[in-house]
């Protein structure tokens, strides 16, 4: 039995210890908000934050996690900062489809809890790694820019 603390509540789990954490998310616990892309670490679509950092779940395995805090786009509009981005998606119209952009305000939200005043090329290489078919990158460098933390 694994014990995780996600969004800040406590969840114990029995599951093995190379299971990735997206599917524990997705098909354990039913936080279906993260999404599965591509399951290889290249479209982020399925971003979470492990000890405040930006990670793709699909490659984190279960004996990666335990006793980090992890938060997921279910609690992030809890923080500061992660309400704020949320605000701003709203504000800009950010979303075509959604699908990427769980991945999208996660990146951002750590982006922003790192460096209050990204500049373009700060969102550009924070956020390389979440792909948007949809093309919605000038919305989501516009809503990062007006976020005010
Ligand atoms: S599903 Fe994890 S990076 Fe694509
Ligand atoms: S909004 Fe459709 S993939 Fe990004």
């Amino acid at each position: 039995m694994k014990k995780l603390t996600i969004n800040g509540q406590v969840h114990d789990v029995d599951v093995p210890d190379d299971m990735p954490l997206l599917w524990v998310l997705r098909d354990v616990l039913g936080l279906t908000g993260t999404k599965y892309g591509c399951g290889i670490a290249q479209c982020g679509a399925c971003t979470i934050h492990l000890g405040g950092v930006a990670v793709r779940s699909c490659q984190t395995t279960m004996d990666m996690v335990e006793d980090i805090p992890i938060t997921t786009i279910e609690g992030v509009g809890d923080t500061p900062i992660g309400a704020k981005v949320q605000s701003a998606w709203l504000e800009k119209e950010v979303v075509q489809c959604g699908y990427c952009q769980s991945g999208q305000i996660m990146s951002a939200t750590a982006l922003l809890t790192d460096n209050p005043r990204p500049t373009d090329t700060d969102i550009d290489d924070a956020l390389a790694g979440n792909i948007c078919r949809c093309g919605t990158y000038v919305r989501i460098r516009e809503a990062i820019h007006s976020v005010t933390v």
